[in-house]
């Protein structure tokens, strides 16, 4: 099982960047490959908005705190027990192949040493570290991907015209000169960000303050791909980002997107809280094998204490699903989303060749599961992270009609996960499904 684990993230190191290559299609496909592999990524909100524990950078804007009082968060962030190699172990160990952080979020303090500005927890707070360079290298050395979270709203800066709700510095229409010394300075910080740390991956947010003309968007995509030709861009850029990232909702029917990534944080709040809301590992896990079989990824939220310490129920949460993953991360890692709702109620999973079925039974209720409508023979069903084989039965398939009868499998005691059980289906050749109504079509 740990050899399927491990695999995921392996086969997505090591892409060759040329500064000639054109975006086509077939090329953006070409760079997509490692973020369809990788299934899970761990997002991280690390800002001074952990000091007091308060809503990131939306406690001022919308008025739950004065931005005076929000500011003076800046002189308790101290990052005294930041361990990247810590951090980096724990999202390692979950079995996520990618990591997504804050460099800046809407507060505008930026979490590296910015030349744009003296905002920065080097410049503006006791901590006096770049948070972002330790952690990438320790990232790189695990073979797990670098994403960069970059806010294009700022609300601290002088120039941004957003500041709090009900109350903009000036509108761009009135001021365009005004907007342009801003233009200058956030797309500095993007060539900063790509220079200094060069991320695989951006992940853009705050779009919908401003237009894609207003943003530059396509000025910003070409400045990061220049540096970077395989960099993959989140689709919060108006348009011209590469992949959809709904947030914190759960799309009921597969999404139609060619790529996806729901985020979700693992209490309710994205930064460090006050909040005990806490999701169960099996919520989690059945949240991540959910967005997986319906052809999505899950980026998982954590937010650090302001000295760097994750919270227990964090840390948890990532090593029950690093545990689980080991288990069962064959289902996961490299596969395509599964057969349509209907045919299983349920999730699944195909192998690339569709030739392998993955089942997701939830819980760990034992039982006799339905399949209909599968044309194929099935060669063998295992459970995975056991060596059991179980046995199917075929009903009501009746010799003069072509369609499929049902699949009965017997699920005995003692074979179940702790969370979600996998059956793995060896299929003869790619799996092939029944359309039609019942043999009157
Ligand atoms: C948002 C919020 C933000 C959070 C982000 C994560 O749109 O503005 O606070 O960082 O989503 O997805």
């Amino acid at each position: 099982m740990r050899r399927y684990f491990f695999l995921g993230c392996l086969i997505i190191s090591g892409f060759v960047t040329n500064a000639q290559t054109k975006i086509t299609p077939e090329s953006i496909k070409d760079k997509m490959q490692w973020f369809a592999d990788a299934k899970l990524g761990i997002f991280i909100h690390e800002g001074i908005y952990a000091v007091n524990g308060i809503d990131e950078s939306w406690s001022f804007y919308n008025k739950k705190v004065g931005y005076a009082d929000y500011m003076k968060q800046l002189a308790g962030f101290t990052l005294k027990n930041y361990n990247p190699t810590q951090w980096a172990d724990l999202i390692s160990e979950s079995g996520a192949c990618y990591a997504v952080i804050t460099t800046k979020h809407h507060d505008g303090v930026a979490m590296y040493d910015t030349k744009m500005n003296a905002l920065s927890s080097v410049k503006a707070t006791p901590a006096k570290k770049d948070l972002i360079k330790p952690f990438f290298e320790e990232l790189r050395k695990r073979n797990i991907k670098c994403g960069a979270y970059f806010s294009l709203i700022d609300w601290s800066h002088p120039d941004y015209p957003g500041f709090m709700k009900d109350s903009n510095r000036y509108a761009v229409q009135n001021d365009y000169e005004r907007w342009a010394k801003f233009q200058h300075f956030f797309q500095g910080q993007i060539k900063e960000v790509s220079t200094m740390f060069n991320p695989d991956l951006w992940w853009f947010d705050g779009d919908w303050e401003h237009s894609a003309e207003e943003w530059q968007s396509e000025k910003v995509r070409n400045i990061i791909l220049a540096k970077n030709p395989k960099a993959i861009i989140n689709g919060r850029l108006q348009g011209y980002g590469d992949y959809a990232t709904p947030e914190q909702n759960f799309p009921v029917t597969r999404p139609s997107y060619n790529w996806w990534e729901l985020c979700m944080t693992t209490n309710d709040n994205w930064g460090f809280h006050h909040d005990n809301n806490w999701k169960t590992p099996y919520e989690v896990i059945s949240i991540f094998v959910d967005a997986v079989a319906n052809g999505g990824n899950l980026l998982l939220d954590m937010g650090p204490r302001e000295d760097g310490t994750i919270p227990d129920e964090q840390v948890n949460v990532m090593k029950e699903l690093g545990a689980w993953n080991k288990r069962n991360g064959e289902a996961i890692f490299n596969t395509i989303g599964g057969i349509p709702q209907g045919y299983f109620y349920g999730s699944s999973t195909l192998s690339k060749d569709s030739t392998t079925l993955y089942l997701f039974v939830h819980a760990k209720v034992p039982g006799t599961l339905m399949l209909k409508g599968l044309f194929n023979k099935i060669q063998d069903i295992t459970v995975l992270g056991t060596e059991k084989k179980l046995s199917h039965k075929i009903v009501g398939k009746i010799s003069w009609s072509y369609v499929p009868g049902l699949v009965y499998i017997d699920v005995p005691e003692g074979v179940q996960d702790k969370y979600i059980t996998v059956l793995k289906l060896k299929l003869e050749g790619p799996v092939k499904l029944y359309k039609g109504k019942g043999g009157f079509d």
